[in-house]
């Protein structure tokens, strides 16, 4: 349940992880523009923190400070702002308010679900602030309303996603996988990546999980999981930004073993056979400078969660 927090709290703070897809198989674009997917879903530990607190009635606002915090909009665009509208309308009285801070670690349009796990985040947070009393599967299923991977940010540790993503189920996964992150220069809108996907591939194939992946995942096999590991969208984000290849290339040179865009990109995401292979991956790559910054989280991490 996702109540440990007493109704009388005057602000509740939620912490919430990025995720990375180990898989991201994607199909023909649908009538309403989104694509099926068959996902395979991995929270790492690299968070955000919401903290929301009540405010005067009808009065939404957030601010925002941390890793990419300019880029983040202040308006009703902002994702955790329209989390805790949606719910107040959906589910709690419309004349709630809140005053919303959001601490960011994940980079924005960096393909690792900052914005919807802020969203995520909002919604628990508020749910708790607010004492409504929701389910699990009502939070996701009114994230499911804002954004493709929110269900994923409340659900956690490593998921098969279906429909546009928004349908998530837990996988059987073992151990624990040492990850390094490297954050590019700039952000991918991820309508342009899934665009320039329907230009290179007009007639994909219904989306499918490869089944060596998920057997890597049962055995806790991470150089069975770097073998496997897929994305579709990564031909289409190299050839929107092509220095990707040259950092995919280089942490695979220096002993990753397995490299993948993260999601829509551009952050690339590297897999370590263990924790000291993660150390020293990330000293190395930092060496290079191929990437604006490094980060060495590991997966699977539990979803948004009360601190
Ligand atoms: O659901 P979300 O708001 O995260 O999606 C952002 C954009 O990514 C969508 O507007 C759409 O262009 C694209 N998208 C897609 N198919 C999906 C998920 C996202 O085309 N399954």
């Amino acid at each position: 349940m996702v109540s440990p927090v007493p109704p009388t709290s005057d602000s509740v703070r939620v912490r919430v992880p990025a995720k990375v897809n180990l898989a991201l198989k994607v199909g023909p674009r649908r009538r309403d523009g989104f694509h099926p997917l068959a996902t395979v879903y991995h929270a790492v530990s690299l968070f955000d923190e919401v903290t929301v607190s009540h405010a005067e009635p009808g009065h939404f606002s957030v601010t925002v400070t941390g890793e990419g915090a300019p880029a983040v909009p202040r308006d009703d665009t902002n994702l955790a702002l329209r989390a805790a509208r949606l719910l107040a309308s959906s589910f709690g009285d419309e004349r709630a308010g809140v005053r919303m801070e959001i601490a960011k670690s994940i980079p924005v349009a960096g393909g690792l679900a900052g914005g919807s796990a802020d969203g995520a985040a909002a919604l628990l947070a508020c749910s708790l602030l607010w004492d409504l009393d929701l389910s699990p599967e009502q939070l996701r299923r009114v994230g499911s309303l804002l954004g493709s991977d929110v269900p994923f940010a409340l659900l956690g540790g490593t998921a098969l996603g279906r429909g546009r993503g928004e349908e998530v189920m837990p996988a059987l996964a073992r151990g624990t996988f040492h990850w390094v992150l490297g954050f590019g220069q700039q952000g991918l809108s991820t309508p342009a990546v899934y665009r320039r996907f329907d230009e290179l591939h007009p007639r994909p194939p219904a989306p499918v999980v490869p089944v060596e992946l998920m057997e890597a995942l049962r055995a806790g096999d991470p150089k069975a999981l770097g073998a496997a590991l897929v994305n579709d969208l990564q031909g289409p984000a190299l050839d929107l930004h092509p220095r990707l290849g040259r950092t995919l290339s280089a942490g695979l040179e220096l002993g990753a073993v397995g490299a993948i865009v993260s999601g829509s990109g551009p952050t690339v995401a590297f897999l370590a056979a263990d924790e000291a292979g993660a150390v020293d991956l990330a000293v190395a790559l930092s060496a290079e400078a191929v990437c604006r910054s490094i980060r060495r989280p590991s997966g699977p991490v539990l979803g948004a969660r009360p601190i």
